[in-house]
């Protein structure tokens, strides 16, 4: 299929080439240039314990097997494509008991083209073109578990890249098995309670500003430096990370993310001497939430927020953020902190959800209580092992159903096909944290990386998308479309 011009000038521009699909594949290098540890330290990675995977492979509901699928043989097979961030169990493969059932979670790329390999699994931050499993087989589910922003890979927040996978667990509620309150421990995890307003008024007369900003991953889609760059000059901001830093950590230790991390009892202790946190996500996506909101919420101070446009959604009551965004202007908004900072009676207001029945958002309370993973709870399986028993479900569901199908057509109707759609990774179009894209010079590195990744993921996803369908005249289109960037960028 990647045979003659097109495989050759795809290939040639890294943009696409297909795994061929014989023997051991090419384990892959994981890219970089994603939002590592060392990048953004206190935007702290889910894949790094303490945090949601806890302990890895060992939590699974006890279920009782079922019988009839007894021999691991006859088992499905899900086939982790993602190489790197796994394994997260130590051998080659793993036997997995679900509720309806059981599989075999694999990370043996030898399995591919085996009849019972029935899902593939791939993890969002690692998902390329240029290594996608081609050509797709009918019979395999593909699932994505992406729980990050798309700063990793704008490709699945393009129709034609989300719509590549037949199961999703991301961070949106519309995913099939979503993970929206994935940074939220609990209802706890909120009401701890407020330190004494005296103690942060003490501090403000030691010279603390009113807002704190803590942010060491500086170039990001959201564009939020460019934001706090322009509040700075009409509030005052202490800033602790490497962006628009003004201030220096305490102490050392706190200062090496190696030694303190986010969750470290000192640094926190720290952090609540300011009434206000700036809270601006990496990127703008519906549900994307992190630990960015939840912390200073725990804490005890006001998030002034800026990510998911529905976070109100999730908030526990009406009168528990501010919103950067309900702020004609960042003049604006400076003065509304600074009222609140010289009224303790209003600024209080903001922490009433923290009194007893002060949670009233039902839709966040019944989140909670729903969701079947948990975030370092010995009790419930972490969402990594939850999502693999998910598709494991969805999978011996399907199987099933094509039995009863093959069994007898008129008495029950083949499987449905299942496709994701962009609401499970709804982000739309990066726009500038602070004034109007067209005020912002072409040199300006937020515009040249990021409006140019998020472009170039649609086209990764229609390039795919083409290979799949084998489609020439859209394969033909590609060829000439890359044709012209190669020769453009020789003449560079
Ligand atoms: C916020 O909640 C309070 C108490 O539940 C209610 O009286 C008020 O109308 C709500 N405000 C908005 C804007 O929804
Ligand atoms: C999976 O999704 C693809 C589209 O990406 C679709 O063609 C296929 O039928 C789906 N498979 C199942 C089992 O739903
Ligand atoms: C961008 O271009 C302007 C002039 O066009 C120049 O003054 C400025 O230094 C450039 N900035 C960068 C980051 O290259
Ligand atoms: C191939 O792609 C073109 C352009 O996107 C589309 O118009 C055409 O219907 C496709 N053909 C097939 C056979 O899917």
């Amino acid at each position: 299929m990647a045979d003659g011009p097109t495989g050759a000038v795809l290939a040639l521009l890294g943009v696409l080439s297909v795994y061929a699909a014989s023997g051991s594949g090419p384990v892959v290098e994981r890219e970089t240039g994603g939002e590592t540890e060392w990048a953004e330290p206190w935007d702290g990675a889910v894949f790094r314990p303490p945090s949601a995977l806890g302990a890895v492979g060992m939590t699974r509901s006890p279920r009782t097997p079922q019988p009839g699928r007894e021999e691991a043989g006859d088992l499905p097979v899900l086939l982790w494509w993602s190489p790197g961030l796994f394994p997260h169990f130590s051998g080659d493969s793993e036997r997995i008991e679900c509720a309806r059932g059981a599989c075999v979670a694999s990370r043996n790329r030898r399995v591919l083209r085996d009849s019972r390999t029935r899902a593939l699994l791939f993890y969002g931050t690692d998902f390329r073109a240029s290594d996608a499993p081609l050509p797709r087989l009918a019979h395999q589910s593909w699932a994505l578990l992406h729980e990050e922003s798309p700063l990793n890979n704008f490709l699945l927040s393009h129709g034609p890249g989300i719509r590549l996978f037949n199961l999703t667990s991301t961070f949106s509620r519309h995913s099939d098995y979503p993970l929206s309150l994935q940074w939220l421990p609990g209802t706890a995890y909120l009401r701890r309670p407020v330190p004494p307003l005296q103690e942060r008024a003490e501090w403000r007369r030691r010279g603390y500003a009113p807002l704190l900003y803590l942010q060491s991953h500086c170039d990001v889609p959201a564009d939020r430096d460019r934001y706090v760059r322009e509040l700075m000059r009409h509030i005052p901001v202490d800033s602790y990370g490497k962006c628009l830093q003004n201030r220096e950590l305490p102490a050392a230790r706190l200062q090496d993310t190696a030694t303190a991390t986010t969750e470290d009892p000192e640094l926190l202790a720290f952090l609540s001497r300011y009434k206000f946190h700036l809270a601006l996500e990496n990127a703008i996506c519906n549900d994307y939430m992190t630990e960015k909101l939840w912390r200073p919420m725990h804490l005890g101070a006001v998030p002034v927020y800026r990510g998911s446009p529905s976070v109100r959604d999730w908030m526990p009551n009406n009168h528990s953020i501010i919103l950067i965004d309900d702020f004609e202007s960042p003049q604006k908004l400076a003065e509304f902190i600074d009222f609140l900072d010289k009224n303790d009676e209003e600024y209080m207001k903001y922490l009433a959800y923290k009194q007893p029945g002060g949670i009233t958002n039902q839709f966040l309370l019944d989140s909670l209580k729903h969701r079947e993973w948990g975030l370092n709870d010995p009790l419930l399986p972490n969402y990594l092992n939850g999502f693999e028993c998910f598709v494991c479900d969805h999978e011996l569901a399907r199987l099933d159903a094509e039995k009863a199908h093959a069994a007898s057509p008129s008495d029950s109707p083949s499987p449905e096909t299942h496709i994701a759609q962009p609401s499970h990774m709804d982000c739309p179009m990066p726009t500038p944290g602070f004034g109007n894209v067209e005020e912002i010079p072409e040199n300006d590195s937020w515009k040249e990386m990021w409006l140019q990744d998020y472009w170039q993921g649609l086209d990764q996803g229609e390039a795919l998308t083409a290979m799949i369908h084998n489609n020439e005249t859209q394969q033909r289109k590609f060829w000439d479309y890359l044709h012209e960037i190669f020769m453009k960028r020789q003449h560079l």
